[in-house]
């Protein structure tokens, strides 16, 4: 499709509190295989993607290694590394674990398994465009700012406002450039990429249609709708 270098930095390397399991959500079983399996696979699929950097906790690299990554048969070879106590400081040790010679960077939530190649391919014709693309969906609900006790301050114009989703794929010499910016201020207040793309000044990010089974499973309950799109037929 290209002969641009791609890789794929895949974040597992939280503990997923919300999810108030035994063990983190993208280790726990979707119709017989983990959650990860199904994130690292969408990539293993597509055509285009050089390398895939998988970043887990020290305590979970071994698990992680022999349980999923070598036992699936993926095509690619994959890199683990270890990731950080934040998103950020995960997503920063996988940059620094990609080939140096990588053109663009996916980086995408273990937490998402339901990635379809659409997305995937959508997101690299979009930052050959952009340098800096997110895939979002327009939100349908109206979203309201409150403040510490709940109470509501603004409302932003509904039409004005998406919902982030992952992959962010970015031009990948910028945006390691960008972390490293700001690495000495411990990444406070980040939550995605795009943000620390924002904090270097660079150009503004580019938003492309995401999907909406391209859900993040945070909750117990995103699990069991997790189950049911895939018994029902929704994913396959
Ligand atoms: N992540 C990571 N390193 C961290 C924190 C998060 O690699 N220190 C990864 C998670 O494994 C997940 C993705 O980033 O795939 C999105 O984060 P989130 O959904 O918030 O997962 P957790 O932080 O694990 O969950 P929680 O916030 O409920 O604790
Ligand atoms: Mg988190």
């Amino acid at each position: 499709m290209n002969d641009k270098k791609c890789s794929a930095v895949i974040v597992a390397a939280g503990v997923g509190n919300r999810m108030q399991s035994d063990i983190p959500k993208q280790f726990m079983k979707l119709c017989g295989r983990p959650v990860l399996y199904y994130s690292v696979k969408a990539f293993d699929d597509t055509d285009f993607i050089n390398e895939i950097v998988v970043v887990v906790s020290e305590a979970y690299l071994d698990y992680c290694r022999d349980e999923i990554l070598s036992k699936y048969g993926f095509k690619h070879e994959i890199k683990i590394t270890v990731g950080g106590d934040t998103r950020a400081r995960s997503v920063y040790n996988g940059l620094k674990s990609c080939s140096s010679d990588t053109d663009y960077v996916f980086i995408h939530d273990a937490a998402r398994p339901f990635v379809s190649e659409k997305i995937l391919k959508d997101g690299l014709i979009e930052v050959m465009k952009h340098n800096a693309v997110i895939a979002a969906l327009p939100s349908t609900d109206t979203i309201r700012i409150v403040d510490s006790v709940g109470n509501v301050t603004s409302t932003p114009d509904r039409r004005l406002v998406w919902r982030m989703q992952t992959p962010q794929i970015f031009n990948y010499e910028m945006l390691i450039g960008a972390y490293d910016n700001i690495v000495n201020d411990g990444f406070k207040g980040i939550t995605d990429d795009g943000m620390v793309w924002e904090a270097a000044g660079n150009p503004p990010l580019h938003l492309y249609k995401g999907g909406e089974y391209n859900i993040k499973i945070t909750t117990s309950e995103d699990m069991a709708m997790a189950f049911e799109m895939m018994t029902g037929g929704r994913i396959h």
